[in-house]
């Protein structure tokens, strides 16, 4: 089969589940081209392949408004099969539906959904370094393993089947979507607080690595703009753990995926 697998990340989860799902798709013999949804990507055609992967994230219960963003962008669909999976810390509220529907607004058909629950990334954010709370939320993560290496052969047979998927209906739906109204009010007030602290050496992958294309450097300063979803990408991936969020998060842990004690096998 010839896939495409689209995916937003913020700390990586997501990033480390597709390039797992892509990785072993190719050793099954599937074609696979993976992009990473960032703002303003605007995808040429994809009517040349079998199929569609969407992962993504789950923030206050949506999908990242960049994915969402990217998603309204792409090209007709024309009934072409789509498999969509998301990490989340906990539960996922209107997220999954959300993709879906914007996914079957660009003429998709949504035949397979997977959630993973993974480490929180920004829960992990509100502990110390070391302590039992930063031990708890990764154990998400032994259980991930398992449902992370399923998921190769979950979508291959639900492409093969194409058959259209039937989200459940949640009746606590209304309720998280008021959480997540009030969430961007949230992400409005933090986000003005990030600045680098005095270790910051103005390498300047943070540049690179925001999705949204938030972050400057000028005069020897590195400089967040008001475009922040929040995703805590360049605050768990600077080298030097030098973006801060006012004083909240001086004690906190960075979070790599790839680093963490049970997702590293996955990346053999
Ligand atoms: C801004 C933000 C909001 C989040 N909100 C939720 C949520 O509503 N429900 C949930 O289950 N997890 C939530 N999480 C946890 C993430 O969904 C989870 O850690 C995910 O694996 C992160 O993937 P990523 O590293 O690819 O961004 C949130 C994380 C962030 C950063
Ligand atoms: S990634 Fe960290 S060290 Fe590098 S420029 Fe950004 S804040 Fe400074
Ligand atoms: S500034 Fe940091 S937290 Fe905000 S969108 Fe960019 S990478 Fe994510």
């Amino acid at each position: 089969m010839k896939l495409f697998l689209l995916y937003y990340s913020g700390a990586g989860n997501t990033q480390l589940v597709a390039t797992y799902l892509m990785r072993q798709l190719r050793r099954m013999g599937h074609s696979v081209t993976t992009k990473f949804a960032k703002k303003g990507l605007k995808l040429p055609s994809i009517s040349g392949y079998d199929g569609l992967i969407v992962g993504s994230p789950v923030y206050a219960y949506q999908p990242p408004d960049t994915l969402l963003e990217v998603v309204k962008h792409l090209p007709k669909l024309k009934s072409m099969p789509v498999y969509t999976f998301m990490t989340k810390g906990l539960i996922s509220g209107n997220a999954p539906l959300a993709l879906a529907n914007a996914i079957e607004s660009k003429g998709g058909i949504v035949i397979g959904h997977s959630e993973i629950l993974m480490a929180d990334t920004l829960f992990l954010l509100t502990s110390h370094r070391g302590s039992l709370w930063e031990w708890f939320m990764l154990q998400a993560n032994m259980l991930a393993v398992r449902q992370i290496k399923r998921l190769p052969h979950k979508v291959i047979k639900a492409f093969e089947r194409k058959s259209r998927y039937r989200f459940r209906k949640k009746l606590y739906v209304p309720l998280t979507n008021i959480i997540a109204r009030e969430f961007h009010r949230f992400v409005e007030e933090k986000s003005r607080l990030f600045f680098a602290d005095e270790k910051c050496d103005l390498c300047g992958a943070c540049v690179g690595l925001c999705p949204n294309s938030n972050i400057r450097i000028v005069d020897e300063k590195v400089i967040f703009g008001e475009d922040c979803d929040l995703c805590v990408r360049c605050v768990h991936r600077c080298p030097q753990e030098a973006i801060q969020i006012g004083r909240y998060i001086a004690k906190a842990p960075r979070y790599v995926p790839q680093r963490d004690r049970y997702l590293r096998e996955l990346m053999k």
